[in-house]
């Protein structure tokens, strides 16, 4: 039976843009009140505080500080109770401040702490908190196409993507054992701020054939993901637009299909690399 969200709390990490505020926003029609774990407060997500068919609180949150992490856990519990969905949907594009090739960073590398470190650590929170509640729960992470295909200018980012496929793939078996389903989504290219606001100069990736895929679609799916038992713990769904979606699986995956899912012009980034080398080479 599928799970029935009316009533039941979720966290949203980056809940306040793109695709954490969509699933935010569908969580919240569905009756479920949501806490929202972000460095900013959107007009946008906001605006859901009108709505009295479910609550939305927001948390300041940045994910990379583990005891406000922590934290946002403890509100939750302590303002609508323990949470029955965890999505930690904050996550970078590898953007020119935290980037391999821009090396800027002194200590470590901010799109690790944001897209790995930070689902790592939210997945173990959510875990303790259902056991302690001793009821059943869900992680639903976001991974992307990027962690199945490779793209010289922002190697961080596909990786981070990939690791969190296999991530989500140890907890295979936690379903069965404890009730607990962690899956991940995978979508392609998803016309939010992280393309449009943050890396705009990524768009000179998009070829013609490539298909933007609205928030919404993506919430949709993800939701279904958590809720529908046909989807099990360990999964990680790939989602493509126009509702093409596919399991990615461990050994032998063929990877994305056909056109539309492959960065159709991104040489034009990939030139920028190796310009960028070629005036290293120049100063030596
Ligand atoms: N947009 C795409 O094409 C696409 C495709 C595949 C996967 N994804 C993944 O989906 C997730 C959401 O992306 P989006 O497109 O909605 O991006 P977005 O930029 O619209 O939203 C990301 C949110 O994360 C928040 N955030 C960033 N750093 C944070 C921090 N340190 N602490 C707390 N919050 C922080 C931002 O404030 C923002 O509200 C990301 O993990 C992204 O990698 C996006």
């Amino acid at each position: 039976m599928a799970i029935i969200v009316d009533g039941k709390i979720a966290i949203v990490t980056g809940g306040s843009s793109g695709i954490g505020l969509a699933f935010v926003k569908l969580l919240q029609s569905k009756g479920c009140s949501v806490v929202i774990g972000d460095i900013q407060f959107t007009p946008d997500a906001e605006a859901l505080q009108n709505n009295k068919l479910a609550k939305v609180l927001f948390k300041k949150t940045d994910v990379t500080n583990w005891k406000e992490l922590t934290d946002l856990f403890t509100f939750t519990e302590k303002e609508i109770g323990v949470p029955d969905i965890v999505c930690p949907s904050a996550g970078i594009f590898e953007p020119s401040w935290s980037n391999f090739w821009n090396d800027t960073e002194s200590q470590s590398y901010k799109t690790v702490q944001i897209n790995v470190e930070h689902p790592v650590k939210a997945t173990r929170l959510a875990i303790r908190s259902f056991i302690k509640a001793k009821k059943p729960g869900v992680v639903a992470h976001l991974s992307s196409i990027g962690g199945q295909t490779t793209r010289l200018n922002i190697p961080i980012y596909c990786a981070t993507k990939s690791f969190l496929n296999h991530f989500v793939r140890a907890f295979s078996d936690l379903e069965a054992a404890e009730n607990i389903k962690v899956i991940a989504i995978a979508p392609g290219m998803v016309a939010t701020p992280l393309w449009f606001k943050e890396n705009k100069e990524r768009l000179k990736s998009v070829g013609e054939t490539d298909l933007w895929i609205q928030p919404e679609e993506i919430a949709t799916i993800l939701y279904n993901v958590c809720v529908d038992p046909a989807y099990k713990g360990g999964t990680v769904i790939e989602a493509s637009g126009q509702g093409q979606t596919r399991q990615v699986e461990i050994f032998n995956d063929p990877g994305p299909p056909g056109i539309g899912h492959k960065g159709g012009a991104n040489s034009e980034l990939e030139k920028d690399v190796y310009d960028l080398l070629q005036k290293e080479k120049s100063k030596l």
